[in-house]
């Protein structure tokens, strides 16, 4: 009866949702996720027809729309033999939508500023930036990988840290907190998410690079605010040089997945799994099969997420770096599939409709 009631309000939600956007379309066959071919940068477009500038985020659903968020970067800079490209002059750009293919601009919400004694100086880098909702405090709040101005990687303090900021609503604005380094201030902050549970516990995962050059995945517990890291923390030891990380939790069992490390350029992803979420994590093999699965269909893993109304269907999020234009990264979003061996799989689909995501679970 619960399956029945769930698939009616799926089936409300696909026919609400992709109407909505039928709307405003002229060809049905628009309503989909075109991921392109492999070696494809295909532009997502806003509602304003314009290339959407959400880098490295992730989504929020909040009151019945979901919310988009990433870094906005820049194109500047790449031609003039700038390494810093991938740097942000605007700060973390949001988007809202009903259907999760029509996105509306929602404009910046973490801004960056001209002012040289802030710590928000442009350009910067406020990389991977994840965002929850504290129950208790009504506030969202965002964690990210803060790399100061002028947003060149590095692993001083004030280049590789946890950033965090919060606002009293998703569209903004986000006041920043400041930045810090979680477990005995020591160990640069890399590559980072957030997981929370449905107690409304919550964690920061991150990529600790130790002054030996040493790196390994570590979780620590948030505050009961989310605006800070405890003493509650463990060290991912199977998942040594290992970024881009993104969790989800089905039955019980946590699911990480990771990408390797090597710069911008496309390597293969590596699932973890555990049934407690400071571990111990067990290996769970490349979640990608087939065609360049050794480069995660040249991508790198982002943010996973479930759909709002069905049970146990996640979306992953992935990037295709273009580093001859940032701005022309493109986005890769699949279905993740769960078999009944617990095996985590996302198979490359160059287009693919949400209610084919949803049939696959009936
Ligand atoms: C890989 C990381 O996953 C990205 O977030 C970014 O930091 C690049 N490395 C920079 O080379």
């Amino acid at each position: 009866m619960d399956f029945l009631l769930k698939a009616f309000s799926l089936l409300t939600f696909i026919f609400f949702g992709v109407n909505s956007f039928a709307q405003t379309s002229t060809d049905k066959n628009t309503l989909k996720f075109n991921n392109g071919n492999i070696d494809e940068f295909v532009e997502w477009l806003d509602t304003r027809g314009e290339i959407i500038n959400a880098h490295d985020g992730g989504i929020i659903f909040v009151s019945g729309k979901y919310y988009w968020y990433g870094l906005a970067l820049r194109a500047l800079g790449q031609d003039k033999g700038e390494k810093n490209g991938a740097a942000t002059e605007t700060g973390i750009n949001l988007y809202s939508s009903n259907n999760l293919l029509e996105w509306n601009y929602e404009g910046v919400v973490l801004s960056t500023s001209n002012d040289v004694q802030s710590p928000l100086r442009s350009p910067m880098r406020l990389e991977r930036p994840k965002i929850i909702y504290n129950k208790k405090t009504k506030k969202f709040v965002m964690w990210f990988h803060y790399v100061g101005y002028p947003g060149n990687h590095g692993q001083e303090i004030g280049f590789a840290d946890a950033g965090v900021a919060v606002s009293d609503k998703i569209t903004g604005p986000f006041k920043y907190i400041g930045h810090h380094r979680p477990i005995n201030d020591s160990g640069a902050v890399k590559d980072c998410t957030l997981f929370m549970e449905n107690d409304s516990t919550a964690y920061f995962i991150f990529d600790r690079k130790m002054p030996d050059g040493s790196r390994c995945l570590h979780i620590t517990k948030l505050s009961d605010d989310f605006l800070h890291t405890t003493d509650t923390w463990a060290k991912i030891d199977v998942a040594n040089r290992r970024e881009a990380p993104t969790v989800i939790k089905q039955n019980g069992t946590y699911f990480l997945v990771t990408s390797d490390v090597s710069g911008w350029k496309a390597n293969a992803a590596k699932t973890y799994k555990s049934s407690d979420i400071f571990g111990p994590w067990a290996e769970a093999g490349n979640p990608c099969v087939g065609e360049q699965k050794e480069s995660t269909y040249n991508t790198q893993c982002t943010y996973a997420f479930k759909v709002s109304v069905t049970e146990n269907s996640y979306i992953i999020m992935l990037e295709r770096h273009n580093t001859s234009n940032f701005l022309k990264c493109s986005y890769v979003w699949l279905p993740i599939e769960i078999d009944k061996n617990q095996q985590l799989y996302f198979s490359y689909k160059k287009e693919w409709y949400l209610d084919s995501m949803f049939s696959s679970k009936e």
